[in-house]
């Protein structure tokens, strides 16, 4: 765990091994280029040792009783709480996020494994009535067998505990697979599952890009893939998945809104805008990437929005006077760049930002303006795709019921806020925004782990992360009939 660079090895079965070919790859620091570490390249051969392990360690682990299951990821919970500081620190420097936002993921990520700890004691069952005398109906979880988890970039230290937490409470044996720009944090999490007891095969990590990622949601041993990524990605994995019959949990995109009315308290809402708009550069799939704000305060709102974008300080993440680190890497930046020429082209203006950031060192990382889009009608590719980064669209809406259609008419459904004072307002939007997640009075990020968290349509498939939905996600359900009649009962034949 540091910012020296340093060769990192694939965990599998319990040991810590170079890829089979050799290869590896290295990451750079997203703020200034330089080399923080160097990775394994993984093929297909060693997804496949992953892949065994895991299967092989399936049959011990969820044998093994929950609560002991459970005193591993306690203990785990406290080493991330013991290391946040330095974990922190390696979130930042390899992709990008300012200090405080890192230690939010790691904060995230501790929340997360002691929410889930917790439920080694309970993860209950049901007992139900039987239509017929003498006989005991219940139900109980029952794990899938190998999780696949393929994580991303944005929340390095969070979103693997999401799934993989979870995943090995319900008695499930996982193979990680993170996202090769963010593989730091990947290997100090099993770095801490390692120390915290966890027997060898239970998870394996295995580092590298597409080929590794796509070999592990075909291998055969693979029961379910929980994988978190773009839209395009997911949907492929989505079409392997149900034509193998193999389970699978996606969490996609966003083009989360915030609706300002005009009796909303201005001043919170410019907060709730600014933040979730360029927190972690826009990179969340949470991020507010449209503003749709009453004609009324529209103007007002779009000024001190402008404002408030042009003087965010751009910088590494790990100084103290930063507000928006950089995005994660050139394609990202090229990608971001090319909207700006999409809007421009659809008839939307700048207001704010709209190139790459330069000076004061910053050529030598990929930093980009944030951005405020004006004049944005809300068919326009900028308003209905994602951009992934400090981007925003200002949107004019006539009403509460024009901003919620507005809001609900985009490919995904992951988060809306609206900011009204008016309470019957605030009830109505609730019940109409069609996303999986809604604030009121608040910003479109700061999810908490007890709640489910995920989205409709475009955003995933139905699944969701964290709360007791995930539990959801990683088991299913087995049903069971105790007969104790002694003789041979038959359910719906008339005696
Ligand atoms: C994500 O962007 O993929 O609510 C996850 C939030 C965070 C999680 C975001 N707690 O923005």
């Amino acid at each position: 765990m540091t910012t020296t660079p340093t060769t990192h090895q694939n965990y599998l079965n319990g040991r810590w091994q170079d890829a089979k070919s050799g290869r590896t790859f290295e990451r750079e620091n997203p703020a200034d280029g330089e080399i923080i570490g160097r990775f394994p390249d993984s093929g297909p051969d060693d997804v496949a040792v992953a892949a065994k392990a895991a299967a092989d360690a399936f049959e011990r682990w969820r044998f093994t009783p929950a609560p002991k299951r459970a005193e591993i990821l306690f203990r785990a919970a406290e080493m991330l709480l013991a290391r946040k500081e330095e974990l922190a620190r390696d979130v930042t420097v390899e992709m990008g996020k300012v200090l405080a936002e890192a230690r939010g993921d790691v904060q995230e990520a501790i929340d997360m494994t002691y929410y889930v700890a917790g439920e080694g004691r309970r993860q209950a069952g049901q007992t139900i009535p039987s239509e017929l005398p003498n006989k005991l109906c219940m139900t109980f979880r029952q794990p899938h067998g190998v999780i696949a988890a393929i994580t991303p970039w944005n929340f390095p230290s969070a979103i693997p505990c999401w799934k993989l937490m979870p995943a090995l409470i319900t008695g499930n044996t996982a193979v990680f697979k993170p996202s090769p720009y963010s593989p730091l944090s990947a290997a100090n999490l099993v770095r801490i599952l390692e120390e915290a007891g966890l027997p060898p095969g239970v998870v394996n990590l295995v580092f590298g890009g597409d080929e590794a990622g796509a070999a592990l949601v075909e291998d055969p041993r693979v029961a379910m893939v929980s994988f978190t990524g773009s839209l395009e990605v997911g949907r492929e994995i989505a079409a392997y998945c149900g034509g193998h019959g193999k389970r699978v949990h996606l969490e996609l995109g966003g083009k989360n809104a915030i609706i300002v009315l005009d009796d909303a308290d201005l001043d919170l809402a410019i907060d709730g805008a600014v933040w979730s708009a360029f927190g972690t550069s826009g990179q969340r799939c949470t991020a507010a990437s449209r503003m749709i704000v009453q004609d009324r305060v529209r103007d007002e709102f779009t000024d001190r929005l402008v404002t408030r974008a042009s003087a965010l300080r751009l910088g590494n993440g790990l100084d103290a006077g930063t507000d928006v680190g950089p995005v994660v890497n050139t394609e990202s930046l090229d990608k971001i760049t090319r909207y700006m020429d999409i809007g421009r082209d659809e008839g939307a203006s700048i207001a704010a930002g709209g190139s790459r950031a330069s000076g004061n060192g910053l050529d030598r990382g990929y930093f980009f303006q944030p951005t405020v889009f004006t004049d944005v009608q809300p068919g326009m590719r900028i308003a209905q795709e994602e951009i992934f980064g400090p981007v925003t669209d200002v949107i004019t809406c006539s009403d509460l019921d024009h901003g919620v259609a507005i809001a609900n008419d985009v490919p995904y459904g992951l988060v809306a806020s609206i900011f009204t004072r008016d309470i019957s307002k605030a009830m109505r939007a609730m019940e109409r925004i069609s996303t999986g997640i809604v604030y009121i009075n608040a910003g479109t990020i700061g999810a908490e782990v007890q709640l489910p968290f995920g989205g409709t349509r475009g955003t995933g498939n139905g699944h969701r992360e964290a709360g007791q939905a995930a539990l959801d996600s990683y088991s299913e359900w087995k049903s069971v009939y105790i007969d104790y009649s002694g003789r041979l009962q038959k359910a719906q034949i008339d005696p």
